[in-house]
């Protein structure tokens, strides 16, 4: 990843956040996942009145792109108030295509500070189906 892509991603995803829908929780939550071909596919959550109906930002962005045709990741960005990391199910949803996905936390409140993980060390022991 690029200094520009980094910087692409973190504003990115701060922009994406504020499409959140989320009058249950008011947590607001944006995606910015970095393609293979250095293209950059958004998402927010968006939260249901049937809560378990709510679908994550990060699934989102990897469903958006995938949808795409979008199939190898170089960076995922995440921004919250906070900068919170990823939630289990979005983990493994991640997982699916990347092994080792550099993970930028952002706390939207000041986005200067990014704390930077991957996925390998969010998700030790994936859960994964070998199909022959
Ligand atoms: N949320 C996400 O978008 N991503 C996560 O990784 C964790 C949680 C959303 C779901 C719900 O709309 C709100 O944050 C509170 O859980």
């Amino acid at each position: 990843m690029t200094n520009d892509q980094r910087s692409d991603l973190i504003r990115l995803a701060c922009e994406a956040r504020k499409n959140a829908h989320a009058p249950y929780s008011k947590f607001l939550v944006g995606a910015a996942l970095l393609t293979e071909f250095g293209e950059i596919i958004c998402g927010c959550n968006v939260e249901n009145a049937s809560f378990g109906l709510t679908i994550c930002a990060e699934r989102v962005a990897f469903s958006t792109a995938i949808a795409a045709g979008h199939r190898r990741f170089r960076a995922l960005a995440i921004a919250t108030s906070g900068g919170h990391p990823p939630c289990g199910a979005c983990r493994q949803f991640a997982a699916e295509f990347c092994e080792d996905l550099p993970i930028l936390l952002i706390d939207c409140d000041q986005p200067d500070q990014v704390s930077e993980s991957n996925l390998r060390v969010l998700l030790p022991g994936r859960f994964e189906l070998l199909v022959t």
